[in-house]
């Protein structure tokens, strides 16, 4: 611990108002029973930080101010907690930001990343918007194979990508993904990996993420010129596709979903919609026997596992999603980025 500064500069959410971050000198994070703290080597943005930084309802409600947010991230173990033995230092690690307790039904199935005492590192408590973070041992996921530091932190929007995909079938299986946000061009990505049989992608005016849909393995691109139920149907011979994905958060994207879908499809949500009554066209989903199926964060540890094969064959092209790297002292700047759109993923480097 000798080497290890005392205090470091942190971005705080110390304002409950649009922007309300500031750089703040506070002490390095206690590194307790169970936890390894980490030297933070680069965090993305996500959407949810951009809800956090707009300070909507959702953030109001989630995010105590003085918290330091971030929660896409990942860097080097430089101190271990007690009983932490499945760790050492110097270790590269990212993060799976839900943090569970291991101890509740929903863990005790399998579902940790919907644990009923689950709280969400970055949002509900201190995250890795700042250059050292703590978290439990089991969180912090060692590398794969071939999958440099640079880039690992992508791994949280990509495996939310996996989880959602993997909710219908993906090899030998048309597939399509609505919503060309980096959650959804990750997703193009992972499906060309898993050996989709046709990969179709659709996005409303976003152009430039279009264009990288395209790059990433996409057959057709479709947008907000295109008839896209009927386009769908045109090139899956009338029926449908057998997986759609809704990453857009748009309700008209969620319809088209339902009706591009082939009898007996599957359906994968991911979105968060601005309304939590977005309407839902329930008789066609009766009558096409679709199975709809919300997804949260990603499966511990078996989304994790299938990223891991994945990114060691070297199958994911990171380089091309990750468009802007910035220092971290450019939050701001960063996160207004994220929010024009013209941008892949942005990733912030400590
Ligand atoms: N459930 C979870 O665990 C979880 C985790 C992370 C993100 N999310 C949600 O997943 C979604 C995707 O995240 P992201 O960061 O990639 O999103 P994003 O907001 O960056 O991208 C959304 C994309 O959808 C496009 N779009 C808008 N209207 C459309 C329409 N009608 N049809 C097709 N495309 C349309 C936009 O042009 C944009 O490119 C968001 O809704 C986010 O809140 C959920
Ligand atoms: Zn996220
Ligand atoms: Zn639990």
């Amino acid at each position: 611990m000798d080497s290890l500064p005392t205090s470091m500069m942190a971005w705080k959410k110390t304002r409950a108002e649009k922007g309300g971050f500031e750089l703040v000198e506070t002490p390095l994070p206690d590194c307790g029973e169970g936890e390894v703290l980490v030297k933070t080597h680069s965090t993305s943005i996500c959407g949810t930080d951009i809800h956090i930084w707009k300070w909507d309802h959702w953030a109001a409600e989630n995010v105590p101010i003085g918290t330091t947010t971030g929660h896409e991230t990942c860097g080097t173990v430089v101190a271990l907690g007690k009983d932490v033995n499945t760790h050492k230092i110097g270790d590269k690690i990212a993060v799976e930001c839900h943090l569970a307790c291991w101890n509740c039904d929903r863990c005790d199935e399998g579902n940790a990343h919907i644990c009923e005492n689950g709280e969400i590192f970055g949002v509900h408590s201190n995250g890795a918007f700042a250059p050292y973070f703590s978290i439990p041992a089991i969180n912090a996921r060692h590398l794969p194979e071939n999958l440099p530091i640079e880039l690992a932190s992508i791994q949280d929007p990509l495996g939310n990508a996996i989880h959602t995909l993997t909710g219908g079938p993906v090899k030998d299986s048309t597939v399509a993904i609505h919503g060309l946000g980096p959650i959804g061009l990750f997703a193009v990505n992972a499906a060309k990996a898993m050996g989709a049989a046709k990969i179709i992608a659709i996005d409303w005016d976003n152009e430039a993420r279009m264009k990288l849909a395209k790059k990433l393995g996409a057959d057709l691109v479709l947008g907000k010129d295109d008839n896209i139920v009927e386009t769908i149907l045109a090139h899956t011979n009338g029926r449908g596709v057998d997986n759609s994905c809704e990453f857009s958060g748009a309700p008209s994207a969620l319809s088209n979903t339902i009706h591009s879908t082939r009898m007996g499809g599957y359906v994968n949500v991911l979105s968060v919609y601005g309304s939590e009554t977005t309407q839902v066209p329930m008789n066609d989903i009766v009558f096409r026997y679709l199975h709809l199926k919300g997804i949260n964060g990603r499966k511990m540890w078996s989304t994790w596992d299938k990223m891991h094969e994945l990114l060691s064959g070297g199958k994911i092209d990171i380089e091309t999603l990750l468009t802007h790297r910035m220092p971290y002292q450019e939050f701001n700047s960063a996160v207004e980025l994220a929010i024009s759109g013209d941008c892949g993923k942005v990733v912030l480097d400590f």
